[in-house]
């Protein structure tokens, strides 16, 4: 995190403010003064301020029940965001961990923490998510075997990684993907001429949507949650 923001986010000063302490040699990292606002501060850093330590805000993380009708971005000109569903301070400072349509709905998750949001969503961690899926059209059995060898969905030139399918009902499955590709779920069944009516996104790992949670409610993640994705 920049030095600015650290002493803005640690102190309550206005990022302006923040910033003149830093010129006037106001600061120290690990001891020597530093003058740059820029400056980069790193989890086991000791910043002073006067020669008072800072202590950082602990990382916040929070599971979201998404409704339809809400986008997973930090702001919207036309649509409701899933910030605007929290009830917390600095709510500018959070940001979902990758998105789900407008139309899906299920579990979003929600941090400040940036390394933690990118271990979720690096392509090469492969996080299992898995999604409830209803279909205009019956399932037929022999899609397992294609969601699990992959297939080349439209406009691309790479196959989906093994996907796991299973059918829970005619026109009901849950699927399981360990990759991001923009609208995947609806993409691969549109490759099986297929449509997707109704998409809920269930767990992103071992993390699993809590039943108790109406969409539009949160919870903080606890510590095992949390940990269980880093
Ligand atoms: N796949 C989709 O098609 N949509 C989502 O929202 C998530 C995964």
């Amino acid at each position: 995190m920049r030095l600015d923001r650290y002493i803005s986010q640690t102190t309550g000063l206005s990022r302006k403010d923040a910033k003149l302490a830093i010129r006037r040699g106001r600061v120290s990292i690990n001891g020597t003064v530093v003058t740059t606002p820029e400056h980069s501060v790193g989890a086991d850093c000791e910043v002073t301020l006067d020669d008072q330590t800072l202590r950082a805000p602990a990382a916040r993380y929070f599971m979201l029940h998404k409704p339809p009708g809400v986008v997973c971005s930090t702001s919207d000109p036309q649509n409701p965001t899933v910030l605007g569903l929290l009830d917390e301070p600095r709510i500018e400072e959070l940001h979902p961990v990758g998105r789900l349509d407008i139309d899906t709905t299920g579990l979003v998750l929600l941090t400040d923490d940036g390394q933690w949001s990118h271990a979720i969503t690096s392509p090469k961690r492969h996080q299992p998510k898995t999604y409830y899926a209803e279909l205009a059209e019956p399932l037929l059995p022999e899609l397992i075997e294609k969601f699990k060898k992959g297939m080349m969905l439209h406009g691309e030139d790479k196959r989906t990684l093994p996907a796991e399918l299973e059918i829970i009902g005619e026109k009901a499955a849950r699927v399981t993907i360990t990759e991001g590709r923009y609208h995947q779920v609806k993409r691969m069944f549109a490759a099986q001429g297929n449509h997707v009516v109704r998409l809920h996104r269930e767990a992103i790992g071992a993390v699993r949507l809590d039943p108790e949670l109406q969409p539009g409610d949160y919870r903080a993640l606890t510590d095992e949650e949390v940990e269980s994705l880093r």
